[in-house]
């Protein structure tokens, strides 16, 4: 499918409900076939991502019925899985795959993982080496390492989907685990493999990932600490009970990002995103902004059970913005939105720099790459680096009017289709169908803020 974009001829303004959070999403779902009483859900988005981790809730035994707005989840309790019939589709979700990987670890039954052609190259090697050492039996496809260069034999092998996992033959072993890298899937993996160990499991890790797992575990009653960069899950002395009412899923911002860079790019009488979850392992974006000199406003701030809440509000012309640069801790906290930063860096005043972001790499796409071509498809210089990108802002002309390849992935696409709004004709974006994903209903909010987006079958 394509997604065919105008440029922005007036100011956006309106109201638009974003769909839940998709990491949210995911956990409301998976930690919920774990609780022993039957779980609440409101909220959950509509992107298919989430709707991959609720069909793998149902084939190891939890239930899913609706009640009104509500979706009510039937859990197993720790102790109640069942082998599924079949493998497990994860269709292109990273998040399902690794934190399914921990949730199976230390089952006695054998489940075998696959997915799409994207997941099917993203490395596993980061989460199966953990857990191989709690004593989980994990095996998959050894293939060179995504972007390694020369190296050990060893250091130059990753491992891919599909996985197969299991039985477990003995109570999971606790570690006490570095991650190399800042990857909330892979904490949270370990997190839920702890919950099956006899022992203290405790992960440390080298940048502030996002911690929603911590919050909602901790909310359902697992016995884990957090202090700094180190989780522990210790679960000697537990009931090994997890139990409560309801999660309430509230708006994703790295899908509300779009249609805020959109709002800053084309200006808006007042665009009002209502209910987005503003953790702070999940808005460097918003710091970034401001560190640009936009504005966005954070209106009626709540608390959504452990997640704090707010509307995102953006007021105003276009503003003046200048470059900046994106890194180390910031980095993570706006990892997914690094490809939306770099179209809102194109407008900006100077060059901006995003580092220590490698990560992109092994992404839905080569991100580092998919961006960089997304925006030179525009007319932008942007330079690839190992570990992130630079990008000569040019805010005194529109951008060319291109024809992108999305590469199957969701944020590009969407990205690409932000920057459409201040190019000097229509952009047409290939292979978008991966929008949804995510943000299934991206094309009509744009459009109904004012823009003019169009999905056409090819
Ligand atoms: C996610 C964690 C991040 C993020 C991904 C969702 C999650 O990935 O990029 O979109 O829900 O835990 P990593 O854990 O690989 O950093």
């Amino acid at each position: 499918m394509k997604l065919i974009v105008k440029p922005a001829t007036h100011l956006l303004s309106g109201t638009v409900a974003i769909p839940g959070d998709k990491s949210i999403g995911h956990r409301a779902l998976l930690f919920s076939l774990l609780s022993a009483t039957p779980i609440r859900v409101l909220g959950l988005g509509d992107g298919a991502d989430n709707g991959r981790s609720a069909k793998a809730i149902t084939a190891l035994g939890g239930s899913i019925t609706r009640d009104g707005a509500a979706l009510v989840i039937g859990g197993t309790g720790l102790d109640g899985m069942r082998a599924p019939a079949a493998a497990i589709d994860c269709g292109n979700s990273g998040t399902t795959i690794r934190l399914l990987c921990g949730l199976l670890a230390g089952q006695r039954f054998q489940t075998t993982l696959f997915g799409d052609e994207s997941l099917s190259k993203r490395p596993m090697r980061r989460v199966i080496e953990p857990l191989a050492k709690m004593g989980a039996t994990i095996t998959g496809q050894s293939v060179a390492q995504a972007g390694s260069q020369a190296g050990s034999q060893a250091d130059a092998l990753d491992v891919t989907p599909p996985l197969v996992i299991g039985p477990a033959t003995a109570p999971l072993r606790a570690i006490d685990y570095v991650l190399p890298m800042a990857s909330a899937q892979v904490k949270t993996a370990i997190l839920l493999a702890g919950l099956y160990a006899d022992g203290a499991t405790a992960v440390t890790e080298p940048g502030p990932s996002r911690d929603h797992s911590e919050r909602m575990l901790a909310y359902l009653g697992a016995p884990l600490a957090t202090s700094g960069r180190r989780t522990v899950i210790d679960t000697r002395g537990w009931n090994r009970r997890l139990a409560g009412d309801g999660f309430e899923v509230p708006g994703d911002p790295s899908s509300a990002a779009f249609l805020v860079v959109a709002a800053l790019l084309a200006g808006a009488h007042e665009v009002r995103l209502p209910n987005i979850c503003v953790n702070p392992t999940r808005t460097g974006f918003l710091d970034a902004i401001a560190a640009m000199g936009g504005a966005v406003a954070q209106e009626a701030p709540r608390t959504a059970g452990p997640e704090p809440v707010a509307d995102l509000v953006v007021r105003g012309l276009a503003p003046g913005l200048r470059a900046t640069e994106i890194a180390g801790d910031l980095a993570v906290r706006s990892i997914d939105e690094l490809p939306i930063l770099g179209v809102l860096a194109a407008r900006a005043h100077g060059t901006t720099t995003i580092r220590n972001a490698e990560e992109l790499r092994v992404k839905e796409s080569d991100r580092i790459a998919t961006t960089c071509a997304m925006l030179r498809a525009f007319g932008v210089t942007c330079e690839a680096r190992d570990d992130g990108f630079v990008v000569e802002g040019r805010p005194d002309r529109p951008l060319a009017a291109a024809h992108v390849q999305a590469d199957g992935d969701h944020r590009i696409a969407m990205a690409a289709a932000v920057a459409a709004l201040v190019a000097d004709g229509p952009t047409t974006i290939d292979d978008a169908d991966n929008v949804a994903t995510s943000y299934p209903g991206f094309a009509a909010a744009l459009t109904q803020l004012g823009g003019d987006a169009s999905n056409k079958d090819n």
